[in-house]
């Protein structure tokens, strides 16, 4: 999912529910020292285990950012978001991926990576894959939260990966059309 962003070195890429930072050394390699990394989290004690994550390896361009994911403020110079295993925990994805896709500059990418009910699959099966996830707080009901269905809508380009048997997937969508282009990082140079 995070090839498929578009990210090049000196990019800003956004985190939304970024958690403890599980996804930062595979942005980092992306975006380099030069690029930032901006992570939202509602959970001020997920954002202190991030924040030594990145301290402990040296990262100086992650920011991190105590917000709930449906009220955060995308920087404008942003190339690319992603949220995994985070918007689809949410109440009333419909309307945050929404605003965030209002706030996405044209051109640039969000990348989602989540679980969903798997196909053809008998119910015990289900339900024992949900007891053995339950160390992660999944529930049934979240398996039905889907902003990936929403930003393939409203976004354009939709790319996506149902892998594990389908029970989980990822997706990519780029912004086209009117909206803000993206705000070039003045580099002093
Ligand atoms: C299952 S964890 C995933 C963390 C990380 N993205 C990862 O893949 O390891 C879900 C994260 O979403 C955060 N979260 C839940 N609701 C949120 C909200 N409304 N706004 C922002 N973050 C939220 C939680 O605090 C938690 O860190």
């Amino acid at each position: 999912m995070i090839d498929a962003l578009g990210l090049s070195r000196g990019d800003t890429v956004v985190d939304l529910c970024c958690g403890s930072g599980q996804n930062f050394a595979d942005l980092q390699r992306k975006v380099g020292s030069e690029g930032r990394i901006v992570g939202f989290d509602i959970s001020s004690q997920m954002l202190a285990i991030a924040a030594d994550h990145a301290e402990r390896h040296g990262w100086r361009n992650v920011e991190l950012v105590e917000a709930d994911v449906a009220d955060v403020v995308l920087p404008p110079d942003m190339r690319a978001a992603v949220s995994t295993f985070g918007l689809d925990i949410v109440p009333d994805v419909e309307r945050i991926v929404t605003q965030i896709a209002a706030q996405m500059p044209t051109g640039t990418r969000l990348g989602l990576l989540g679980s969903q009910e798997p196909g053809g699959w008998p119910d015990w099966l289900v339900r024992f894959g949900i007891w053995l996830n339950s160390a992660c707080d999944t529930e049934r009901e979240h398996l039905s939260i889907r902003p990936d269905a929403t930003a393939a809508r409203i976004l354009d380009e939709a790319t996506r990966h149902d892998f594990w048997w389908g029970i989980f997937y990822w997706s990519v969508c780029r912004k086209k059309g009117d909206g803000p282009a993206i705000t070039t990082k003045d580099t002093g140079a």
